[in-house]
């Protein structure tokens, strides 16, 4: 995020259980579509939080995911922080590549958010946990 970026609001859900996944999902479409995100764009972050949500729950056991509105001179957006104190990412470079997972899943949950939203950051630790950050502006 560049200079003079403000933040407006901030929303913070518990992510555990597939229902918080749900939850949070939901949550971000709701105040996205608030935001005056068309239909289509809100589904794009409801998809993009509920893989990093799933992450959480999967690989971290626990963590948050908590939504703010930003703006930048006259543009408004919404940035998805997700972040859990697990056991992080080794390979955070080959985390980013279309099938690389460690589960024998597709591997296309963090390359596909970072494709599906604007602004893409990840940053992770062994043994510390792990944070990624990704926003959409309006168009
Ligand atoms: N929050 C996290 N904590 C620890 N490791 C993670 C976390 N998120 C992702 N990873 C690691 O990065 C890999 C890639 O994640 P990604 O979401 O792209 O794929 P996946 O979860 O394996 O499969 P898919 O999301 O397609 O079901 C995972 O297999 C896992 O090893
Ligand atoms: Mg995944």
């Amino acid at each position: 995020m560049g200079e003079g970026v403000r933040v407006e609001q901030e929303s913070k859900v518990r992510v555990e259980t597939e229902a918080d996944i749900v939850l949070a999902r939901q949550q971000g479409r709701a105040i996205a579509r608030d935001l005056g995100f068309t239909l289509g764009n809100a589904t794009l972050i409801a998809t993009a939080i509920s893989e990093l949500a799933r992450n959480i729950v999967q690989y971290a056991t626990r963590g948050e995911v908590i939504l703010k509105r930003i703006e930048n001179g006259s543009q408004k957006g919404l940035v998805v922080i997700a972040r859990d104190e697990g056991p992080g990412i080794n390979d955070v470079r080959r985390a980013m590549e279309d099938g690389f997972s460690t589960s024998g899943r597709l591997g296309l949950g963090l390359p596909g958010v970072r494709r599906l939203m604007d602004e893409f950051n990840i940053h992770s630790e062994v043994g510390k946990g792990t944070t990624v950050t990704a926003s959409m502006w309006k168009s």
